[in-house]
C-alpha cells in the first residue's frame, strides 16, 4: 500500500509525516482513546493507523471496549477499505461505515452502537466538518475528554470550522484547540513553492491537524 501511495500522484490519505504528529497528539491524552470515529475512509490509510494506534496504546491493559468506526459515502471505496483492513489483520477491531457521514453518526447513535466518542477523526469533505460537528453535539455523541481531530485546515482548509472551534464553541460544549504543523511536510512546501509548481503547491500545503479538546460538557 506503501508503494502504490508513493508512485502515485495526489493520495488524499494521512501522511506517515502527520500519523508522529498524531501519535505525540495521543501519547500525552489520558484516558486513551478506545472509540474512534472516522468520518472519510477512501483506502483505509487512516482507519488501519487507528487500529494500529489502538493496539500499540493498550497493549497492556487489552483491547475490550476499541474499536474503529470509519465512515465512507463511496460504496466503492467502501469495499477496499474492507478488504485492505481484512489484509492488516484488524477485521475485528476497524468497522466500515457505508454512507454519508451525517446518516451514519446517527445510525450509530440511535442504534446503540456508540453511546460517546473518544476520538472524532475529520477528514471528508471540507464543507462537512462543522455540519457534522455540530452534528454530533446534538446527538451528544461527545463528553468532556473527547478529541476532534480535523486534517488539513490550513489551505483551503475549513474557515468556518475553525472559527466556530476557536470561539471555543456555541454553548453546550466548551473547546480548547491547537494547530499541530507536521515539520517535514511544511519543509516540503517550501521546496515546491521555490520550484513555481502551482497544481503541487495547493495540493501539498496541507501539513496541519488541529487537535481540539472538549473540556466541558
Ligand atoms: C481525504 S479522503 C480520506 C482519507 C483517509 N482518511 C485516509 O487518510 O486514509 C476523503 C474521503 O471522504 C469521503 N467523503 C467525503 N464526504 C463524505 C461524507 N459526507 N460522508 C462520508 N464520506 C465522505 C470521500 O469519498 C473520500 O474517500
Amino acid at each position: 500500500m506503501d508503494k502504490y501511495i508513493k508512485s502515485h500522484k495526489n493520495m488524499i490519505v494521512l501522511e506517515h509525516e502527520k500519523v508522529e504528529v498524531v501519535r505525540e497528539i495521543l501519547r500525552k491524552l489520558e484516558p486513551k482513546p478506545k472509540v474512534v470515529v472516522e468520518l472519510g475512509g477512501y483506502m483505509g490509510v487512516s482507519a488501519i493507523t487507528w487500529g494500529a494506534l489502538l493496539k500499540e496504546f493498550h497493549s497492556e491493559s487489552g483491547l475490550e471496549g476499541c474499536h474503529v468506526y470509519t465512515c465512507e459515502y463511496n460504496a466503492k471505496w467502501a469495499e477496499i477499505i474492507r478488504s485492505h483492513v481484512e489484509f492488516a489483520g484488524l477485521s475485528d477491531l476497524v468497522e466500515v461505515v457505508e454512507g454519508p457521514s451525517s446518516d451514519s453518526l446517527k445510525r450509530l447513535k440511535e442504534e446503540g452502537v456508540v453511546d460517546t466518542v473518544d476520538m472524532l477523526f475529520l477528514d471528508h469533505w471540507k464543507n462537512f466538518y462543522l455540519p457534522d460537528t455540530k452534528l454530533c453535539e446534538e446527538l451528544r455523541l461527545f463528553r468532556k475528554g473527547t478529541i476532534i481531530l480535523a486534517d488539513n485546515t490550513d489551505f483551503p482548509g475549513a474557515p468556518d470550522y475553525m472559527d466556530y472551534i476557536r470561539s471555543g464553541g456555541s454553548g453546550n460544549f466548551k473547546y480548547e484547540t491547537k494547530t499541530y504543523v507536521a515539520p517535514e511536510l511544511k519543509e516540503s512546501v517550501s521546496a515546491i513553492r521555490v520550484s513555481k509548481l502551482f497544481k503541487a503547491f495547493t495540493y501539498n500545503f496541507q501539513a496541519a491537524v488541529e487537535a481540539t479538546l472538549v473540556v466541558a460538557a
